[in-house]
């Protein structure tokens, strides 16, 4: 999976036919779908099937976050539908992500596994009733240390997180970040978003972007859009 289309767009809907047809329609315009817990959940692994039947890459979006040997089994799973990136919560700890790591990497098709640092939707005080100390910014950092320094590649985080963790991280890691928003349209429920051409010029490997292209009137239009505004940028 490469990203010379970094665009991955959120199927964000709560059914098969919807996704589908989503899937077809902007199939061309981006890189990649991510699948999440509401179409997942309603519709099961038959629609990872369906959606890579198409020849488009699969970003499956689940959040693990278990005991060690739980998470090892699901990403097997996972990597049996052939999706190409998975999310697991880096709090889960080192030994967690590096059985996950180690399930992916014995995969017949090893899928990127990414980090989930801390949450966007958690601030300092939601940390302080976990315990944790750290401001989220500093505790994005550890986490995202802690998750690479076990082995794996990518990391989901926030367009501010991203050139903060360009200095601290190796090149090679992969950051993936949704709270993306194109000039001039609604930011919705998003708080710190960036443009996309911000985001890629911060350092961002890919870009998950939901609403800006799922409810567009035209969504295939709104893709082209976004990548029309990337043209000529380095990744
Ligand atoms: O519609 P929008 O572009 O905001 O969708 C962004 C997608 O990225 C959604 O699927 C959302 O669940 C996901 N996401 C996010 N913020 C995070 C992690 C995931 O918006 N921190």
């Amino acid at each position: 999976m490469n990203n010379q289309n970094p665009i991955i767009a959120a199927l964000d809907v709560p059914d098969a036919a919807r996704a589908l047809a989503l899937a077809e329609q902007l199939a061309p315009a981006v890189g990649a779908f991510k699948i999440g817990k509401e179409l997942f959940v309603a519709e099961g692994p038959d629609i990872v099937r369906r959606v890579r039947d198409t020849g488009a890459s699969v970003f499956l979006d689940l959040k693990f976050h278990d005991i060690p040997n739980t998470v090892a089994k699901a990403v097997a799973s996972a990597a049996r539908l052939d999706v190409q990136m998975l999310t697991v919560h880096a709090s889960g700890g080192t030994q967690m992500l590096r059985a996950a790591q180690a399930a992916a990497d014995e995969a017949a098709n090893t899928p990127l596994i990414l980090g989930v640092t801390v949450l966007t939707s958690m601030d300092k005080s939601d940390l302080e009733e976990l315990g944790i100390q750290k401001n989220p910014a500093d505790q994005v950092q550890h986490l995202a240390t802690l998750a690479t320094a076990a082995g794996l590649k990518g990391l989901v985080c926030s367009p501010m997180e991203i050139a903060p963790l360009r200095k601290i991280l190796p090149d090679d890691i992969q950051l993936i970040t949704p709270g993306i928003r194109p000039a001039g349209t609604d930011t919705g429920d998003q708080k710190r978003i960036m443009t996309p051409a911000e985001a890629i010029e911060a350092g961002a490997s890919w870009l998950v972007i939901g609403r800006p292209i799922c409810a567009a009137k035209n969504p295939r239009a709104g893709a082209e859009a976004i990548l029309e505004s990337l043209a000529g940028l380095a990744k």
